[in-house]
């Protein structure tokens, strides 16, 4: 029986991509029906509102959201609605792998996985500004929240990810050494959780070190864990390691939901062009079919995705080539047939 999924094309290039992504799991084998829903800039201007309830409803129907980036205004407007969904549904693990898929890049075979956790943190979104002397914005502040629930749900996932997933090592990234408390609760929480796989080598490391040694040496890290914003700025950091953002899928895992998405946002600089390199969504898709136990069309769409990519003749421009998505998509297509 096909399984029903709430798409939600997005902002910016999220249209072109999530078509693309859609028409390569049409041709699959994939066993998908959607309910298609709005959230965002678009949700704004045909809903006036950009979370409409008919879209949570759909996530809460269906428990698999596949989601193009939404646009969220700088320093002023409403709220991420990426952060608002994960709340709303408690998609605490935010799970980003990042594999060489384009030949010929900086570095061969990465295979990472980053474990960042997607509902404390800084981006719980406690913040104000302190007026002083006419003054209203004279400082600003904003609340870093960790609780020991949380930084033990997100260590143990990691954990849990690296057993069930054969991997062999943990590393837990943070800033403990300036954040005793905040920070500090993490990795002691990490310590204790760490304890109960004594199979998996684990180790913990300073975010900034951490962001230098990725660089330098990529290959001596597997699975690493960290808190929300830290997890943000690495997984950018780890897609410029195969490729860029247009090959670094996400997912968002909770209990009772999950949404996949790209890594990258609504590119406004290239939206409605026809040059979105679809790559990144059609990963997000191939961990959402792994997720809903359909592992075969994702097999199938990552190998045709790798075949087109290593004949490097269909490009889009972000990779150097000079095609756009449709053309992208068509070679994806005839690869999988
Ligand atoms: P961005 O990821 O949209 O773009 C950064 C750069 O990468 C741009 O030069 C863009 O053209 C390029 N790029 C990104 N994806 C690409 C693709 N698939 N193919 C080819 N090139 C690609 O980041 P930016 O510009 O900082 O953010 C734009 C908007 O997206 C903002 O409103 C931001 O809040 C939102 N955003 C949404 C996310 C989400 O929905 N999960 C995640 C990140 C940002
Ligand atoms: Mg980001």
């Amino acid at each position: 029986m096909a399984k029903t999924i709430t798409l939600i094309p997005g902002d910016g290039i999220g249209p072109e991509v999530t078509r693309a992504t859609r028409t390569i799991l049409d041709r699959s084998g994939a066993e998908l029906e959607y309910d298609e829903q709005v959230a965002g800039v678009a949700a704004l201007k045909s809903k006036n509102n950009p979370l409409p309830q008919e879209t949570l409803d759909s996530i809460e129907a269906t428990g698999v959201a596949l989601k193009g980036p939404l646009t969220t205004p700088s320093g002023t407007g409403f709220r991420s609605i990426n952060v608002a969904i994960r709340k709303e549904f408690d998609l605490y693990a935010n799970v980003r792998p990042v594999e060489t898929i384009l030949p010929g890049g900086r570095y061969q075979d990465i295979d990472l996985v980053l474990i960042r956790e997607n509902t404390e943190g800084l981006y719980v979104g406690v913040e104000h500004y302190i007026g002083m002397e006419g003054d209203p914005k004279a400082a600003a502040e904003s609340v870093m929240i960790i609780t020991r629930f949380g930084a033990e749900r997100i260590c143990r996932y990691a954990f849990e990810y690296a057993k069930r997933n054969g991997r062999k090592k943990v590393t837990l990234a943070h800033k403990a050494n300036i954040l005793k408390y905040t920070q500090g609760l993490f990795v002691e929480v990490g310590h204790k959780v760490a304890q109960d796989y004594p199979d998996i080598v684990w180790e913990d490391r300073i975010i900034d070190a951490t962001a230098m040694q990725l660089v330098l040496n990529p290959h001596d890290f597997d699975v690493l864990v960290m808190e929300n914003m830290f997890g943000d700025i690495l997984s950018d950091l780890m897609a410029g390691l195969v490729g860029g953002l247009g090959f670094a899928p996400a997912a968002n895992i909770g209990d009772d939901a999950a949404m996949f998405e790209a890594v990258h946002g609504s590119a406004p600089d290239i939206a409605g062009q026809g040059v979105a390199n679809p790559t990144s969504l059609t990963l997000s898709a191939c961990l959402m079919l792994e997720h809903l136990e359909q592992p075969e069309p994702a097999a199938r769409i990552r190998s045709a995705l790798g075949s087109v990519l290593q004949a490097a003749e269909v490009r889009t421009p972000d990779m150097g080539g000079n095609h756009g998505t449709e053309d992208f998509t068509d070679a994806v297509l005839q690869a999988l047939d």
